[in-house]
C-alpha cells in the first residue's frame, strides 16, 4: 500500500504560493517583547463605540440568521446611497450590489468569476499581498507592472500599456495603495481608462483607503466615462471605520457579473455575517464623523513619519493616502528583509520588507503609521539610530 504523504494531495496551484511575508515577520514579532510595531497594517483605533453599539443591538435583538446572499437589503441600498454619493457611481441595491466577507472574499470570488485558467491579470506593484496569491489561485497568470516613486508610486498608461498581451483579461487597481499610499490624478486614471478601453479589458479596483486620501480628490476609475461597464468596485468597512474584526465589505458592478460573483459566494460564505451587516448599516450611514477624525490623526502621523525619514536621509515619498509611509533604504547598502530584520533584532522597532510586496518593493521598508503618534516618535528615533550607525559603519 502506498504511503500516505499529505503534501502530495496539495493542489499545485496552491502548493506555490508563499506564505505571505508580512505574517511570517509577524510571527517572530510576537515572541519578541518591548518592539514597536509599525507593522500590520489595521487602524490602532477601536471600532466606534456606536457601530460597536448597532452590532450588540443587533445580537439583543436576535440578529442571529443567515440573510439574503446578497446581503441585507436595507444594507445594499445605503452602499448605492453612499457610492453614488461618495464615488458618483450609480449601482441597483436589487442586483448590482454584493455584500462580502471583506474585500479580501470580494477580490477572491471577483477573480474567480472572471478568470479561465491561463487568464493574464495585471496589477501594480508594489502591492497588496493577497493580490498574486489570490490570482494564481484563480488559475489565473498573474502580471506585475512596476510603478516608481519618482511617480509617485501611481501606474502609468506606458507601463500598462507595454505589459498588456492578448491573453490580458483583467487589470486590478488599488489607489490609494498598500504599501506606497501612491494615489492618482483624475488626468492619469483618464490615460489608464483609455488603455483599458482599446484593449477591451475588465477593471477590479480596490477602493479600501479611499476615504483615507488627505489631499486632493479621490477619483475612483469606476466614475469615468466608459468605465462603469467594464469595472468591479471593491469596498469595504476595515480601513474607514476601524472594522477589520468585523470582516465585512462589498463589490459593485454589471448585474451580469455581481451574479456570477454571488453564485461563488452563495456556495462558499453563504452570507455575510448578519451582525457585521447591521453594524455596516450603521456605519455608513452615521460613521462620517469618526473617519473624518481618524483621518486627521492619519494625517499628523503622516506628516510626522515622512518628516523623520527625510531628517534621517531617507528619502520618503509624501503618500497622499492610506495609513503607509514607503521609506527608500537603499542608500543603507542592506537589502529590505535584511534591514528590517536587523532593525527588529536591534533596535525592537518592527516594519515590512517592501520585498513583501512583490519584487518591485526591493529597496523599500513599510511602515504603517496606523500606531500613536508617542509610538511613531520613539520608533522612528531608534530607526535614525539604526541608520545612523549603519551609515557610520
Ligand atoms: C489593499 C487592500 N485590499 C484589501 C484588504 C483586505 O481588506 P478586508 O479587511 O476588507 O478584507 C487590505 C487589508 O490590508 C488591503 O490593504
Amino acid at each position: 500500500m502506498a504511503q500516505f504523504q499529505p503534501q502530495q494531495f496539495i493542489a499545485g496551484q496552491v502548493r506555490d504560493i508563499p506564505r505571505s511575508g508580512i505574517r511570517e515577520f509577524f510571527d517572530i514579532v510576537q515572541t519578541m517583547p518591548d518592539v514597536i510595531s509599525l507593522g500590520v497594517g489595521e487602524p490602532d483605533f477601536v471600532t466606534p463605540w456606536h457601530i460597536r453599539e448597532a452590532a450588540i443591538y443587533a445580537l439583543e435583538r436576535g440578529k442571529t440568521s443567515y440573510t439574503s446572499n446578497l446581503g441585507l437589503l436595507k444594507l445594499r441600498q445605503a452602499i448605492s446611497g453612499y457610492v453614488e454619493k461618495r464615488f458618483g457611481v450609480p449601482y441597483d441595491p436589487a442586483k448590482q450590489i454584493l455584500v462580502t466577507v471583506g474585500v479580501s472574499e470580494a477580490l477572491d470570488i471577483a477573480l474567480r468569476a472572471v478568470v479561465n485558467p491561463g487568464d493574464e491579470v495585471l496589477y501594480h506593484e508594489p502591492c497588496y499581498v493577497s493580490y498574486s496569491p489570490s490570482i494564481t489561485m484563480a488559475h489565473g497568470v498573474a502580471v506585475p507592472v512596476s510603478c516608481q516613486a519618482e511617480h509617485g508610486f501611481a501606474l502609468t498608461a506606458e507601463a500598462l500599456e507595454k505589459a498588456v498581451t492578448p491573453r490580458a483579461k483583467v487589470v486590478v487597481l488599488n489607489f490609494p495603495t498598500n504599501p506606497t499610499g501612491g494615489t492618482m490624478t483624475r488626468a492619469e486614471l483618464l490615460k489608464i481608462a483609455d488603455v483599458l478601453l482599446r484593449h477591451n479589458l475588465l477593471v477590479i479596483t480596490d477602493e479600501i483607503y479611499a476615504e483615507l486620501t488627505f489631499e486632493g480628490e479621490h477619483i475612483s476609475i469606476a466614475s469615468l466615462p466608459g468605465m462603469r461597464e467594464r469595472t468591479i468596485f471593491l469596498h469595504g468597512f476595515s480601513k474607514a471605520y476601524a472594522m477589520t474584526g468585523f470582516r465585512i465589505g462589498y463589490a459593485c458592478g454589471p448585474a451580469e457579473l455581481i451574479e456570477a460573483m454571488m453564485r461563488i459566494h452563495q456556495y462558499s460564505m453563504l452570507c455575510a455575517s448578519i451582525i457585521s451587516q447591521e453594524a455596516a448599516l450603521e456605519a455608513i450611514q452615521r460613521g462620517e464623523p469618526d473617519t473624518a477624525e481618524m483621518r486627521e490623526q492619519y494625517r499628523l502621523r503622516r506628516n510626522f513619519i515622512v518628516k523623520a525619514f527625510d531628517a534621517m536621509g531617507l528619502s520618503c515619498h509624501r503618500p497622499r493616502g492610506s495609513f503607509y509611509a514607503f521609506p527608500c533604504i537603499k542608500s543603507t547598502g542592506l537589502g529590505s528583509k535584511e534591514f528590517a530584520v536587523k532593525l527588529l533584532e536591534t533596535e525592537r522597532v518592527a516594519c515590512v520588507p517592501g520585498s513583501a510586496f512583490g519584487p518591485s518593493g526591493e529597496g523599500y521598508l513599510r511602515c504603517c503609521f496606523a500606531t500613536a503618534l508617542d509610538q511613531i516618535q520613539i520608533a522612528t528615533e531608534r530607526i535614525a539610530r539604526f541608520v545612523g550607525k549603519l551609515k557610520k559603519g
